[in-house]
Order: C-alpha cells, then structure tokens, then sequence
C-alpha cells in the first residue's frame, strides 16, 4: 500500500514538473519520459517481465491454445498487457484487478483485432482497398477506434500490411492486395484514423503494423508457410508500407510467424533492430504475434522455448503474445548473465510510454465507460457511412448491353444463391465484435428498395462448398418465371483469413453448375459475387451478362448491394489485385518484370501452352456505369533532374449520362537500372467524381522519391535514365508518354 501511495505521488510530482516546463515551453514527452522512469524505478524484474507478456482473456478465440491462468496473472502483476477482452464492463473488472490487487497498480493494456470496424463492421480490407478512397479508409478506422475505444480497448492489432501477389493465401483478405505503393497509401490513411492527432483522446487507439515482414509470401500460397525472397524484393516490394506506417507515427509494430532469409521474423535482428530502429527510428513497441516465439523451436531456429525467448529479446521484440516464453525463462536469463536487465528496461519504458500517452495512469478506467459503449456504438451514423464505404468497394466486372442497372420497375427478380439470404457470411473473416445478426442481407436489401414493386422469388440452389444439387429444380423454376436473374455465389467468409488458403481458387461445391444450368435459361443474369480473394471466373466471364464483385462488404451488405444493383449509387471500385484466369498462373501480378524473353507469337519467349499470361482483369481495373475519355498525357518538360519535379497531367471527361467517380491511375517503368525494373509500377492516383459531359484535369507532380528504388547496391536511390509514365483507368488501359531523368 505504502508504495502505492509513493507512485501517486511521484507521479503527480511529474505531472506538476510538466506543467511548469509547459510553460516553459518544453515537449510533453519529456513529462512521459519522466513520469516513465519513476515508475520503472520502483518495479522488480518479475513485474517489469510482467509489462512484457500479453496473454489472451477466455472472451474470444484467436489463435492456437489458451492459457486458463491469465486471471491468476493479471493478480500476481506478472500480464502487462490482455487481448481478446472487450465490453466496458469486462474491460473494467480485468482493470480494476491489475490496478487494485497489484502492488503497484499499474493498468492493463487491451489489445484487439479490430481489422475493418468493431461492432459495425466495414468491407473486408481488400474491400475497403477497391474504394481507393483514402479519406473513407481514414474514416472507417476512425469509427472503429471510436467504437473499440468505448468498449475499453486501447490498441488495435491493424493495419495488416502484407502485399501479397498470391491470392491461394487466404489472409489476402486481410491486406490491400499486390502493390507496395497502394499499401502504403492504406497504411497511412489507417493509422491516422485509429491514432488520431492525439492518443490520449478518449477515441483514439494504438495502431499496430503488421506482420513484419513478407508474411504475404509464402511458398506456394499455404499459411505460414517458408519464405524466400531476396532482400530487394523485400526492400522495394514488402516493406514500404511498414516504413510509411512508421513515418506515420505507428505506436507499434506486430512480428511475422514466417522465416525470411532463413531466420524466423520473431527472431530476427535484421528486421526488428537493424531496419526498424535504426533505419526508421521507430519508437514504439515490438509485439510478437500469437505465440511466434515458441514457433522458433519447430521452426528449426531455437533449441527450446527458453532459447527461443533469448533470441527474440535480442532480436528487438518488447512483448510476447501468448507464448508466456518471456513470463517463464526471462528473469533466470537475467540471473544467468543470458540477458542483460537494460533490454529489459528499454523494452518495459517503450510500453509504459504508451501506457502514460493513453491517459490510463491518469485514469485507468478512462476507457471502460457503459455510457459511452450505449452511445457510441452502432450508430445511426456509423451503419449510414458503412453503407456508403461499402458500395463504394463493389467493383463492377462486366455489365454487357447495360444489364446494370435493374429499371426501377423490374416486375421479378429470380433471386439465388447460397450467399442470396445468408447474414452469417457478409461479415466476412476477422469481423471483431462484429454480430452477424445484425446484418442486412441481399435478398432484405432488395426488399427494403423495391417494397412490393418487385416479385423476389428466392431459392437457395445450392450450398456453399459442397456437392448437393437437389435445390437445382426448385432455382431453375423460379428462375424460369422471373425477368432477370441475380445469382449471389462465392466463398464462406472463414475460406479466406488466417489458415485459410485454398489450393483451387475457383466457385466452391456445385456453384458454378447451378450458374451453368441458369445460363441455358437465356435471360439476364446478373452475379453478385462474396469472397474474400481473387477467384478465376473465366466461364462466369464468359456467360454473365453482368458480374459485381461485392467482397464481404460488412453490416450493411444488402442496402449496399441493392443500392448498386438499382443505380443509386453508380459503382466506382476498382482491383486492388489481379485476377488470374487459372490458378497455375499464381503468382500473377501486374509489376512483374519483362524478362529476356517477353511474350510473342515465337515459340521460345515466356508464356504458358495452355493459357494467356495475362490475367482476367487487371490490377486497377473497374467499371462504371457511365463511360469515362481520358485525353493524352502533358507533361511540364521532358527532362527531370535529380532536384526537380516532373509534372503530368490529363484530361478525363465523363462520355456517359450519369454521375461517376473515376481511379485516375499513374504508373512508370524506368526502362535500365542497375537492377531489371517492374515494367509498371504505379506511382499516384486520384479518385474523381464527373457529371455526365463534364470534364476535369488531374495532375501529378512527381520527384526523385517516386522514381527511386533500392537499387543493386541495396541503396534507395533514383538513376539516371529514361522513362515511360502512363496514365489511365487500369494498370493497362493506359496513354503513354516518355521523359529522362538526368542527374
Ligand atoms: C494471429 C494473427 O496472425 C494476428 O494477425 C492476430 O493479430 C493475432 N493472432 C491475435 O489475434
């Protein structure tokens, strides 16, 4: 008790010494700084190892094993830190036992997977990328937090910031698909939105990046699974968005279960120090994730768990998630001599910093509040914009002869599909505290805009991934008798996310039959598709008259969908990510390199017997329901140097008669560098809404940085040389032009 009373009043001794260097003129961080050094003065080593464990409650299931100890742990003071916990009553009974059962009270952070919205749920990331609306994505985890943070949660494990070209791998999902550069951008926008300008507001929380690093390229697409690639490819295609993340201001950074370069990423010195804090200067905490340490035994890398923990405190980790590794063996590390206790130290102040940043020393039930949880969740305002984020990432495949949009007074509607009237799925995979039932399905949706207008004749026709076809008759009968068909196939939401890889990424079960089967009726078909990856649709191409890829787009699915099937809403997403017409094509990705062979008629040049190399649509692609002229590109000059700035511009003009928006996409290919260049990377874009007939000019200004790369001397350089800039509405539906970059 007595040295409860000390830290209170230490602590309010530094909060008076700060009020006076504000004064002053001095940083607030000096204040946290010092209020931070206060405290670790009083700690044992076991509560400092304490500050570094994180263990998961019994309130949800994200990974491989509990531990049914946690409670006993936050008692002893030896959990710093709880995830899977959340309420504001159940956030503040697990708070009020570290901070009134503890000797030196200090709170507990609450940790959770808020990916894409907490209880409203938002599109899946993949989803929310195809808006390529940064504003609406810095929105989004602005609700998110503002929801998480109501119901006592101070940390979210997002954004997910592993590019990936393989769409097998299920927890494509997750990210913002192939490119560094749109991640980036995402990066960005997201951790602004969750931390805000100030994390000590009641409705801002700690980001994490993660996974650190090329979890997005396994081998062969499984989870998990090893990866191999160079260290170029991991500077120039995997790492930018963590670096943007962390110019950012990222509070902390989550730890990859893979192995790069041979070396489990959790035990790796190169990228959590060297890349990291010394090439970024981040400042934040290192989490592992769900249990990586441990993973490092199996991985081949540590002889035993104890081993394993050594390796990952040296390697730069702060905290353990799960794996209860730095809990049992760090303190006999440091009595052995294994660990020297400033590692500890420095990795203990990291976590306080945020602690004390949070407000929780001020107040650690600041977050925990029912009346806040009753007012700010699930809002009016928060469906209303998640209904709008939501249409705003259905990417419109193919719409032949205008089939899209439904007239208004469409008489029946033959409505199909496993995914037609189910709730559970729309959420999609990593929905938090997200409650399916609260879902608006398609076939609700479609009611609530049509009223009675419209005759829904509804028939489930088949199941998601299995071989019944006994509801083939009753979906051909009421397909027979309506005007139009709109068939809403795809994925369970769980076949895509984590331990989810698929090896075929095509329609599950008998999907694809029953489409087969309804084609031959002759009459409009319409296919809204679900899924959380890239799936190869060739025959679906070929037959549809129209496709809306609708991801899993969240709470509000159905009004969403609806909203786009009848034209309210004109769609303007375009793909975050290729899609491959086969899977053997995998991976394909639009940034590739030209090779010494490049496709032509002649035999011996790089292409498949069997299939084109191209994929079904593009990387950038999307269309709308209006058309959109892109005049030739200008440019300010043709030749740029080292210091100056290049200025591209044109001119897109909306053909059609309605409103649309329109992904103004700029790419470039450096045609000889000191390593072989993509031969398109994309460089900007800008999302821009027209009136029918009206016109708009779009500029760029390009530098230095945006032509540069890490280059064959590991160096982020940008060389000499000459250029293509390409402007347009896909990654190849592009004009063309030329400049030279001089030194
Ligand atoms: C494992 C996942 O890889 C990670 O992304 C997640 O944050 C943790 N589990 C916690 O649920």
């Amino acid at each position: 008790m007595k040295i409860r009373t000390l830290l209170i009043i230490l602590l309010f001794v530094a909060s008076c010494n700060m009020a006076d260097r504000e004064r002053e003129g001095w940083f607030v961080d000096a204040r946290t700084e010092k209020r931070v050094d206060s405290l670790l003065d009083l700690m044992t080593l076991e509560e400092k190892i304490g500050q570094m464990t994180l263990f998961t409650s019994d309130m949800d299931v994200t990974g491989p094993f509990m531990r049914d100890h946690y409670v006993e742990s936050i008692r002893e003071g030896r959990v710093g830190a709880i995830f899977n916990a959340y309420t504001a009553e159940f956030t503040r009974k697990l708070q009020q036992m570290a901070v009134e059962e503890t000797r030196l009270g200090i709170p507990l952070l609450f940790g959770y997977d808020v990916i894409h919205g907490h209880r409203t749920i938002f599109p899946i990331p993949l989803g929310e990328t195809a808006t390529w609306d940064m504003q609406a994505i810095k929105e989004s985890a602005r609700i998110a937090a503002q929801e998480a943070t109501a119901e006592g949660l101070h940390w979210t494990f997002a954004p997910m910031l592993d590019v990936t070209r393989d769409p097998r791998w299920g927890r494509i999902a997750e990210g913002s698909g192939e490119d560094p550069f749109l991640t980036a951008e995402v990066a960005r926008a997201k951790v602004r939105g969750y931390q805000g300008d100030d994390l000590g507001a009641l409705n801002t929380m700690l980001a994490c990046a993660k996974h650190m690093a090329a979890y997005g390229a396994p081998q062969a697409g499984r989870d998990y699974h090893t990866v191999d690639i160079s260290e170029i490819t991991l500077r120039n295609k995997f790492l930018p968005p963590f670096k943007a993340a962390v110019e950012e201001g990222a509070a902390t950074i989550m730890t990859a279960f893979n192995e790069l370069f041979g070396v489990p990423a959790t035990g790796s010195r190169l990228l959590l120090t060297d890349i990291l804090r010394d090439e970024w200067n981040f400042n934040g905490f290192v989490v592992t994730d769900y249990t990586s340490i441990n993973e490092m035994v199996p991985h081949g890398f540590a002889r035993d768990e104890k081993h394993a923990g050594e390796l990952a405190i040296h390697a730069g980790v702060d905290m353990d998630m799960q794996g209860a590794v730095f809990h049992d063996y760090l303190a006999v590390q440091v009595e052995e001599g294994i660990v020297d206790e400033a590692i500890i130290d420095r990795a203990v102040k990291r976590i306080l910093t945020m602690k004390f940043e949070l407000g929780l020393f001020d107040d650690p039930y600041r977050y925990s509040d029912p009346e806040r949880e009753a007012s700010l969740v699930m809002t009016e305002e928060n469906l209303a914009f998640a209904r709008d984020f939501a249409r705003r990432s259905f990417v419109l495949l193919k719409n032949e002869n205008n089939t899209l949009p439904l007239p208004d007074d469409v008489g029946s509607i033959a409505l199909i599909g496993p995914l037609a009237d189910n709730q559970r799925e729309l959420i999609g995979s990593w929905s938090a505290a997200g409650d399916y039932t609260q879902s608006v399905t398609l076939r609700q949706g479609i009611k609530n805009r049509q009223g009675n207008q419209t005759r829904i004749n509804y028939a489930r026709g088949a199941n998601i991934d299995d071989d019944d076809r006994t509801g083939f008759g009753e979906a051909l009968r009421v397909a027979a008798m309506s005007d139009v068909i709109v068939l809403a196939v795809g994925e369970y939401a769980l076949q895509s996310g984590e331990a989810a890889s698929r090896a075929d990424i095509s329609l599950p079960g008998v999907q694809e039959e029953l489409f087969d089967q309804l084609v031959r009726l002759g009459k409009p078909l319409v296919v809204v598709l679900m899924n959380g990856r890239p799936l190869t649709l060739e025959n679906i191409d070929a037959n549809a008259c129209a496709i809306l890829e609708t991801w899993f787009p969240g709470t509000t699915a159905g009004d969403a969908i609806a909203d786009v099937l009848f034209g309210d809403y004109n769609p303007s997403g375009k793909l975050p990510v290729s899609f491959p017409r086969h899977v053997g094509q995998i991976p394909l990705f639009y940034n590739h390199k030209n090779t010494g062979r490049p496709k032509t008629e002649f035999k011996f040049t790089s292409k498949y017997l069997d299939v084109p190399n191209s994929p079904l649509y593009p990387f950038g692609y999307g269309l709308s329901y209006t058309t959109f002229d892109y005049s030739e590109i200008t440019l300010d000059k043709n030749e740029m140097s080292m210091d100056g700035t290049l200025r591209a511009s044109v001119t897109v003009t909306n053909t059609g008669n309605r409103f649309g928006e329109e992904v103004v996409q700029l790419y470039i290919r450096q045609l000889v560098g000191s390593i072989t260049r993509p031969v398109k990377e994309l460089k900007g874009f800008r999302k821009i809404g027209l009136g029918p007939g009206e016109s708009k000019e779009v500029d760029f200004e390009l530098t230095w940085k945006d032509l540069a790369f890490y280059n064959a001397d590991n160096k982020f350089r940008a060389e000499p040389g000459y250029f293509h800039l390409f402007i347009g509405a896909s990654s190849e539906e592009v004009q063309k032009t030329r400049f030279v970059l001089t030194e």
